[in-house]
């Protein structure tokens, strides 16, 4: 049986509370610099390379604040657990205007959690999008679930709840029990389609909110909507640690009481077990850093959505780029913000004709691009006992085909930026 709480009242609740590259996909080192090293200003790696994400330039801002963080831990000899985590557990609860937060040790596990705390069963189904990163759907599988994959909308990338409520009418998914939603690339889904759908077929939510810390839908934050939500602090990500690190935020505190558990070897005390957990706790070396961090989230942020607005001038002023889908002529597609969302761009990504070919020209010139994702979920090979053939979804199969994200970072420079727009003027020149 599915515990189900009434969305309504998670999103009143939360009323007056106020994405990158994949582990595979690395465009810099994780290696910092030593202290002595002087940091390459932006002006001067110009004509060098533009990475997709320079994790240097924020470390240099931050350093004497994270060095002190790293030592208040090790000198307290607390590393797992603890004061730190609490204290950082209250902190993200408070910005994302959830009611709790659980800290674990990483995005993926923050979905599997949500999914075994929230009741889902070994076998049901769980709706989420063809168009994300792999762990949106193998935590799914993970929790015993069958992924089912819905299109997502041309415009936004997010799973389209005008053709998931048609499915859900037609009977096509049967015997449904939750939906989880990613909110692809800092952009929440439209979740007030989705928790309406949800409330009328009784399924939980789950949002993937791994990219989206500090989005919000409608003034209500990412984490604050759904029954649960998990984030990524993964090194890439809008706020980031320095190693694996993840969260579930809750509206429920019961929910929250049992993730506790189920991260700690469903241990209520010490050595009392009376379900079964396992070890997915976050490290309090990785708290204190997140502390240090969380304060800038909003800066970084609106930094962000500067650097967007900038590109989308940009390439406007080059000729290039149409702002909606569809318009004939324009070889690249801006990125389409809804007017509900609250957009923290964790990826500015372009649709681009020749995707593959202005990919290596920008190689070419050092400059970094990504595609998230070159291939839909449900034509992954491991997926394939799902059924699913191509063609099936097909919006999700064209984005695989059409989408390039650029170098996407809060110091990323209007010369870098500049540079970018110039390359990308000159292939299609
Ligand atoms: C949409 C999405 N979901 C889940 C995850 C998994 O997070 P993590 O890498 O922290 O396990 C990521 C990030 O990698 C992600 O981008």
């Amino acid at each position: 049986m599915i515990p189900h709480v009434g969305l309504r009242e998670f999103a009143s609740a939360a009323a007056g509370a106020r994405v990158e590259p994949d582990p595979s996909n690395l465009m810099v080192e994780f290696r910092l610099p030593a202290r002595s090293t002087p940091i390459p200003s932006p002006a001067k790696t110009l004509t060098q390379a533009i990475p997709m994400l320079d994790l240097a330039r924020q470390y240099h801002s931050l350093r004497p604040d994270i060095l002190a963080a790293v030592e208040r831990v090790c000198a307290s000899t607390h590393y797992i657990l603890g004061e730190e985590v609490a204290t950082l557990e209250r902190e993200l609860a408070a910005y994302a205007g959830a009611a709790a937060a659980v800290g674990c040790a990483s995005g993926t596990d923050a979905l599997w959690l949500a999914l075994l705390a929230t009741g889902i069963q070994p076998g049901d189904p769980v709706i989420t999008t063809p168009f994300s990163f792999f762990a949106s759907a193998s935590a799914i599988v993970r929790a015993g679930a069958r992924p089912v994959f819905a299109d997502i909308d041309p415009r936004t990338f997010n799973l389209d709840p005008a053709r998931l409520a048609t499915n859900l009418r037609d009977g096509q998914h049967q015997r449904v029990s939750a939906l989880l939603p990613v909110h692809l690339y800092g952009q929440c889904a439209d979740m007030s389609a989705l928790t309406a759908l949800a409330e009328e077929f009784k399924l939980v939510v789950i949002e993937d909110a791994a990219q989206a810390i500090g989005a919000a839908w409608k003034n209500t934050r990412a984490g604050a909507i759904g029954h649960a939500a998990a984030f990524s602090f993964y090194p890439t990500k809008n706020l980031s640690a320095y190693g694996d690190a993840g969260c579930i935020t809750t509206n429920d505190p019961a929910l929250a009481d049992h993730l506790r558990r189920l991260r700690n070897h469903g241990s209520p005390r010490r050595y009392v077990h009376e379900e079964f957990g396992w070890n997915s706790r976050l490290d309090a070396i990785q708290a204190a850093i997140l502390r240090v961090k969380l304060p800038h989230i909003e800066n970084w942020n609106a930094q962000r959505r500067q650097r967007a607005a900038t590109y989308d001038q940009l390439f406007l002023a080059a000729g290039l780029g149409a702002a909606s889908l569809g318009t004939t002529g324009s070889p690249i597609t801006l990125p389409w913000r809804d007017p509900n969302a609250h957009h923290v761009f964790h990826q500015y990504v372009i649709r681009a004709k020749r995707r593959d070919k202005l990919r290596q020209f920008l190689a070419d010139r050092q400059i970094g691009s990504e595609v998230y994702y070159p291939i839909p979920l449900h034509l992954q090979t491991c997926f394939a006992y799902l059924g699913y053939r191509e063609g099936d979804l097909p919006e999700a199969e064209r984005a695989a085909r059409e989408v390039l994200a650029l170098p996407m970072f809060p110091e990323l420079t209007e010369e870098e930026q500049k540079r970018v727009v110039e390359v990308v003027a000159e292939f299609y020149s």
